[in-house]
């Protein structure tokens, strides 16, 4: 496929509760971060091949706040200080999207907040193949 989604709902939640109180969301709900520094949300993601993959996350910030978070991949920093800036709304749903290095089989994804705020309302996650996967077409 050309991506697969993971809904933040399923995911490892530390500090933070599944709501659906705000429209517009994907699978059954969202992730609420607790308005705590270190509150995160971790995916768990296999591929079947190794390279850089374009991580989607989708997200609201009803606020005028930036609410940036730290992206790890299997422990290591992958896109420190991530900016999730307002959306306008809590209803009101934005992707963000940073490239980082998988490799075949399992990975942890954790998106970690950074300030006291907490994280935004977190959607899903969505990794994209890489298009240097895709089979060549001559
Ligand atoms: C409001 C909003 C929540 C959001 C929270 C926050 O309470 O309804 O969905 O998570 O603000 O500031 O984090």
């Amino acid at each position: 496929p050309a991506f697969t989604d993971y809904q933040a709902e399923s995911a490892t939640i530390s500090q933070g509760l599944v709501e659906s109180n705000h429209a517009g969301y994907t699978g059954t709900g969202f992730v609420n971060y607790d308005n705590v520094t270190g509150s995160y949300v971790q995916f768990t993601v296999s591929v079947t091949a190794a390279g850089n993959y374009p991580l989607t996350l989708r997200y609201a910030n009803g606020t005028t706040i930036d609410r940036p978070m730290d992206i790890t991949v299997n422990g290591s920093p992958a896109a420190p200080g991530l900016s999730f800036a307002g959306t306008g709304a809590w209803p009101t749903w934005a992707d963000k999207t940073l490239t980082a290095s998988l490799t075949a089989g399992t990975n942890t994804i954790r998106a970690t907040a950074t300030t006291a705020n907490g994280g935004p309302n977190l959607d899903r996650l969505r990794v994209t193949a890489p298009s240097d996967s895709q089979p060549p077409t001559a």
